[in-house]
């Protein structure tokens, strides 16, 4: 299909937008580069419906503004996360907010040399904040162009390309929000649905689209197997802050490999598992009656508003059953 052709399509899409489009979604009706910025961290890892009952309102009203944010310390916005998971991106988050001094910049080349915004990022909060004509590459529009343009080597290079070639540079708002809605409404990823998608007239992969993406191969996780153990002496319980990058900043019981259970001052309060993205962690949780000055203690009251990773707050459910 040529590029003139898509003429037809890019109405196709504009027509299917005005019935179809998820146009009250609160970030597209908002004119604030912060609030659209956030939803773009927010869902670059994390579902629509997720971000909006349980995160994107909450966040804002702590936060209004990306000075709010700047102001304040790395571990409240920490605790604002909390749940939402890649904590990475609320640090950087804070780190952008300081760099801006609260104030984003409006082009994407400058976006772009902010922390944890990437080239896709920048194009979506340059062009939903600031009217730039760019198009964008998150998982749901690389699915799509795979598809459309029967393409099954994933490779960077070669979406942008593609991206830019099917773009509506004319409507770029729309066609960006509309990529958006597609690939999550229609072509997705175990059942698209072709019949009723605006794309489906120049679709050359519609004969078989589940061929498009070629297949990851996939690893199986490494499993890690650690004792989670919860000191407590006094009715308070040591923590300490994480320095990992994974999960920096937040606070944790400790974590070991080995650990002699056989001891009497220690109690086994149960096992989880938790799913990371490079590792399955196979936990046993200790409660160990042992006072020890370096360590530091909390009641449980205060480690409920402490910033705890998935993980920890598995192992604080466990300690709450056994205490209560
Ligand atoms: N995912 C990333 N950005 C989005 C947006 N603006 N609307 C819906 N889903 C999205």
């Amino acid at each position: 299909m040529q590029k003139t052709t898509y003429t037809e399509i890019h109405s196709n899409i504009l027509s299917w937008y005005k019935e179809h489009g998820r146009v009250t979604l609160p970030w597209r009706n908002s004119s604030s580069a912060y609030e659209i910025y956030l939803s773009e961290i927010m869902l670059q890892q994390t579902q629509v419906k997720t971000v909006l009952e349980r995160f994107y309102f909450q966040f804002l009203e702590k936060f209004p503004t990306l000075k709010d944010v700047a102001n304040a310390p790395v571990d409240d916005i920490l605790k604002a996360w909390e749940g939402l998971g890649y904590y990475t991106r609320a640090r950087n988050l804070h780190k952008t907010a300081q760099a801006t001094k609260g104030k984003l910049p409006s082009t994407a080349l400058e976006l772009e040399k902010l922390s944890g915004i990437g080239k896709s990022t920048a194009h979506a909060v340059a062009c939903f904040a600031f009217g730039e004509s760019l198009p964008i590459l998150d998982a749901n529009v690389k699915r799509i162009l795979h598809r459309f343009f029967a393409l099954k080597e994933r490779n960077d290079k070669t979406l942008w390309e593609l991206a830019y070639r099917l773009f509506d540079q004319n409507n770029a708002y729309i066609y960006n929000q509309s990529m958006m809605d597609i690939g999550s409404l229609i072509c997705k990823h175990k059942k698209p649905n072709c019949s009723v998608c605006p794309f489906e007239s120049g679709c050359q992969g519609k004969a078989n689209p589940l061929l498009y993406p070629e297949k990851k191969v996939k690893k199986s996780k490494p499993v890690r197997k650690r004792f989670m153990v919860i000191y407590h002496h006094n009715d308070l319980y040591a923590l300490s802050q994480n320095e990992t990058k994974l999960l920096g900043g937040l606070w944790a019981f400790e974590q070991v490999e080995s650990f002699n259970t056989k001891e009497k001052n220690v109690t086994q309060l149960g096992d989880f598992v938790h799913h990371y993205t490079h590792f399955r962690l196979d936990a046993t949780v200790l409660l160990v009656n042992e006072n020890n000055k370096k360590r530091e203690y909390f009641s449980f009251e205060q480690i409920e508003n402490l910033a705890l990773s998935g993980a920890d707050r598995k192992a604080l459910a466990l300690l709450k059953g056994y205490i209560s």
